[in-house]
């Protein structure tokens, strides 16, 4: 541990004012609904039921609230984020990735950092795999939102070639498709889309010996669909793996129920994303 204490202190890792909470209540915004999913066995009713091994983060910067991450000390990646896309802000900010230190245990005065999460330096030995971010910079509305995403708690391990492959083009595509046509029904100027994105956790020898590489990556949204005045779903996974034998990869859309049953067959739990199946 020492050697973190004084890696952190060399490099001064900036640090994010989030909140680790004991309910998404306090960040209840960012569901359908206000309804967080349920996973059987360790998340319900909005709460953790396995606290030392699932933590949830109100995912607060500049004084605000910006999205929510259920994330799992264990494996030291999220389950997932969760976020609402109001419009998209072009850019990416130039800020070094933070870290959150309320999830550390407390020894003496200080806190161990990084003890129950990735660090910058986990990522240092090796080439492939890049910090995949679940809230992606590209889906954000603006620059104070985008800068909040830059924490260690909104990614996983993925391969770079994934996450400017296949990972990438999904996200556009689903981004213009988001933009087009989901709106807030109580305001249809608004652009509103309510998005979950997740990691299935592997097996794989871990980054650095720490940081779980999943062996899957997903994600889904629900919003209403003005131009036919319905809600819709759409989900898309993929395999987190090298790509670069493969260029044109392309990641097929798939339903909110397929997404449920993917994960029940791959994490042996039952999956409810969305409030009344959205
Ligand atoms: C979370 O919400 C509860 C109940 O509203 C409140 O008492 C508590 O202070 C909140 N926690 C934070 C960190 O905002
Ligand atoms: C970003 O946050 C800062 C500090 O709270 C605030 O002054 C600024 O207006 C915010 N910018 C936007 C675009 O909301
Ligand atoms: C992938 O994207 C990142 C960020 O945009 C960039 O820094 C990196 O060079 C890209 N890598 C490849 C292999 O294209
Ligand atoms: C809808 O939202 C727009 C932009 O946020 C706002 O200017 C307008 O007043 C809202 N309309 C209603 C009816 O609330
Ligand atoms: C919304 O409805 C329009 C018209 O039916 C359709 O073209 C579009 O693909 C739908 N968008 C989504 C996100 O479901």
């Amino acid at each position: 541990m020492r050697l973190f204490v004084v890696a952190m202190l060399l490099f001064g890792f900036p640090f994010i004012m989030s909140k680790v909470v004991d309910s998404f209540r306090n960040c209840s915004e960012f569901f359908f609904h206000g309804q967080p999913p349920m996973i059987s066995g360790i998340l319900k009713d909005s709460v953790s039921l396995d606290n030392n091994h699932y933590k949830i983060i109100c995912q607060k910067y500049k004084n605000e609230y910006r999205f929510a991450t259920f994330y799992g000390t264990t494996e030291k990646i999220p389950v997932f984020s969760a976020y609402k896309y109001t419009g998209h802000y072009k850019g990416r900010p130039h800020i070094p990735w933070m870290i959150e230190p309320e999830l550390e245990p407390i020894d003496g005065e200080m806190r161990q950092p990084c003890v129950n999460q990735a660090f910058p330096g986990d990522y240092w030995a090796q080439k492939q795999l890049n910090r995949g971010h679940l809230f992606p910079n590209s889906h954000t509305a603006d620059q104070n939102t985008s800068e909040s995403t830059f924490t260690l708690t909104n990614t996983v391990p993925q391969f770079e070639t994934f996450n400017n492959g296949s990972w990438l083009r999904m996200e556009e595509n689903v981004r213009d498709k988001m933009h087009s046509h989901c709106r807030d029904k109580d305001n249809l100027t608004n652009t509103l889309a309510y998005v979950l994105t997740g990691s299935v956790p592997s097996k794989r020898q871990p980054l650095n010996k720490r940081v779980n590489i999943p062996l899957y990556m997903w994600t889904v949204f629900c919003c209403y669909n003005s131009s036919d005045s319905r809600w819709v779903s759409e989900a898309h996974w993929a395999e987190n793996i090298d790509e670069s034998k493969d260029p044109d990869k392309t990641i097929s859309a798939k339903t909110l129920v397929e997404l449920q049953q993917f994960l029940r067959k791959k994490n042996n739990r039952e999956y409810k994303l969305f409030f009344n199946d959205c």
